[in-house]
């Protein structure tokens, strides 16, 4: 699977580093809250866990499975609810735990769907930003790293399914998707 890494961007202990910083400014911000952490399925998975480790006492957490790109590198802009949230999220803060935004169409559209179901508030907490790839204007409010305008994979992160489980994130060899 190494082999198949063109580059390490960030290892398992700066990511462990950046989760501890995020889950700590989070308490921070959500003292006397109870804030539902839904995480977006399946690339943010690893980092949930981390984030509501360091996310402390009262913070609930539930999951929810949306899809926009299949198995290709390109986002298709129609995203699509694979599996919904099983905790009503009327009047609850919501922070979204996402992988990476890039084009910003996920995370565009799960905004509004919140927003539309009478969320309090709704926040946006993603471990990669790609700024170069952004197509419709969203902020993240708590950011971990950002990454360059390739495809990267690992921790969570996958390609076809591929490296969901490495445990650091990497560049992905451009031949490894254009053969
Ligand atoms: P958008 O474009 O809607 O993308 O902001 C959000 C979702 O697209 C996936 N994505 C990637 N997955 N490496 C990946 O493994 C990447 O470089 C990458 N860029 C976008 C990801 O699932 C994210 O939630
Ligand atoms: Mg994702």
């Amino acid at each position: 699977m190494d082999a198949d890494i063109k580059k390490v961007l960030y290892s398992e202990q700066e990511i462990q580093a950046v989760t501890q910083r995020l889950g700590q400014q989070i308490t921070a911000d959500y003292q006397g809250k109870n804030p539902l952490l839904v995480c977006i399925l399946k690339g943010a998975y690893l980092f949930m866990a981390d984030i509501a480790k360091n996310v402390s006492d009262y913070a609930e957490v539930d999951f929810m499975n949306v899809s926009s790109y299949g198995d290709g590198v390109v986002s298709t802009g129609n995203v699509k609810i694979i599996k919904d949230l099983d905790i009503d999220v009327k009047g609850r803060d919501v922070i979204i735990v996402e992988d990476i935004v890039d084009t910003g169409q996920t995370l565009a559209y799960l905004i509004d769907l919140f927003n539309g179901r009478d969320v309090k508030s709704v926040k946006v907490c993603s471990l990669l930003d790609k700024p170069e790839g952004r197509k419709v204007d969203v902020q993240v409010d708590y950011a971990g790293f950002e990454v360059p305008n390739e495809f990267v994979v690992g921790y969570g992160l996958d390609y076809a399914e591929k490296y969901r489980n490495l445990p650091y994130i990497g560049i992905l060899k451009p031949e490894i998707y254009t053969e």
